[in-house]
């Protein structure tokens, strides 16, 4: 039942505020001052964490990368689980496992589970389907509660994973002493918050929707980001080609002239995800590279970044203002609508995109 909306894909994207907020009440205590998680989640007994998935569970491990080292010091290691389990990688005894699949189904992601069985400290595992396989060959699973994703470009479970991936970093952080209490409460109060800006981020919708049936046009589309933003970038991308079939990549915006900067013409639209954090002038320096070039660019940030650096931009996405430390969960909406509205506008078949399917239970 797509619940009056067109696509399944459009109402699992305004589910997210709702199904967030499930995810944030279940892992948080009833009064939300402390984090809720089974007790066999003990950060102090591991020294390193080896996180690995496939697709957009990948952009949500490289982006939980930045928030474990950031916020709790712990050495991360991430890789695509095709890539993983034929490398022959490094297990050692003081690390968990840690491993996100929405289906819990995935073949290349569950033989890399597998493949750690015996040698990590401890295999846990981040999964929508609390029944599927890789939770149940985990020490611990911990569910996404986001609800049946039919849509096969995921969404509302990307963003679930990340605050259930959010929760567990703060936990670590928590455990092993690297966050000032006060910090580790005013993360938990805008995490509370969280799903209220969310539903304000939603209406944004008008205004992709006129933007992307200028993207609809383009044959090429590149996105940038830093920091937290870069594996948004990726997301980004990822949902454009799936669903519209235009050609996108992300590049981490200080790698633009180490070579895609060569792409830049006129007719390359060119999506700058920014809010307003510590790296926002350096990303702003390189989206004026690609403006001098006469590249296309389509800045999203929030009011004070608009105002900062907003000039002579193509286009410009407002967002609402956020922690620096939640935007990635808050700037996969306008990813998100920007693919579904693109895909719209090329009439395209946006919830059964062809040659995709929505669990890869091959390899
Ligand atoms: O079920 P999983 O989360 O393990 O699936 C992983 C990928 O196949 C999946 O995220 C895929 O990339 C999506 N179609 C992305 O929208």
């Amino acid at each position: 039942d797509k619940g009056g909306y067109k696509h399944f894909m459009a109402k699992e994207i305004a589910e997210q505020p709702t199904v967030i907020g499930e995810a944030i009440s279940h892992y948080l205590t009833q009064d939300g001052t402390d984090i809720a998680l089974p007790a066999e989640i003990d950060f102090t007994k591991i020294d390193r964490l080896t996180m690995v998935a496939c697709g957009t569970a990948f952009y949500a491990c490289m982006t939980a990368k930045y928030w474990f080292e950031q916020l709790a010091q712990l050495p991360v290691e991430i890789d695509v689980a095709s890539e993983f389990r034929y490398r022959d990688p490094v297990i050692t005894k003081d690390t968990a496992a840690l491993f996100v699949s929405q289906s819990g189904e995935t073949a290349d992601t569950l033989a890399a589970l597998r493949y750690c069985e015996g040698k990590a400290e401890q295999i846990l595992s981040v999964v929508n389907v609390a029944t599927s396989s890789i939770a149940r060959e985990s020490d611990v699973a911990l569910p996404i509660l986001a609800g049946t994703e039919i849509g096969v470009a995921s969404t509302k479970a990307f963003t679930c994973q990340l605050t259930v991936l959010l929760i567990l970093a703060l936990k670590a952080a928590k455990d092993r002493g690297t966050i000032e209490d006060s910090r580790y409460q005013e993360l938990l109060t805008e995490l509370r918050a969280l799903p209220g800006i969310m539903n304000h981020a939603l209406t944004i919708e008008a205004v992709t929707e006129k933007i992307s049936r200028k993207l609809a046009e383009a044959r090429d589309i590149l996105f940038l980001g830093r920091g937290v933003m870069y594996p948004l970038a990726h997301e980004g991308a990822l949902k454009l080609k799936e669903i519209s079939y235009i050609h996108a990549e992300a590049y981490a915006s200080g790698e633009l002239k180490h070579g895609p900067i060569a792409l830049i013409d006129k007719k390359v639209p060119v999506v700058v995800l920014a809010p307003r954090d510590g790296l926002f002038d350096k990303t702003v320096s390189n989206m004026q590279e690609v403006m001098a070039r006469n590249g296309k660019v389509l800045l999203i940030s929030d009011s004070k970044g608009l105002m900062e650096g907003g000039e002579g931009t193509w286009e410009a996405i407002a967002m609402p203002d956020a922690d620096p430390v939640l935007t990635p969960i808050l700037y996969a909406i306008p990813a998100q609508l920007l693919a579904y509205h693109t895909a719209v506008s090329k009439g395209t078949d946006v919830d059964q995109p062809r040659n995709l399917a929505k669990s890869v239970t091959v390899e």
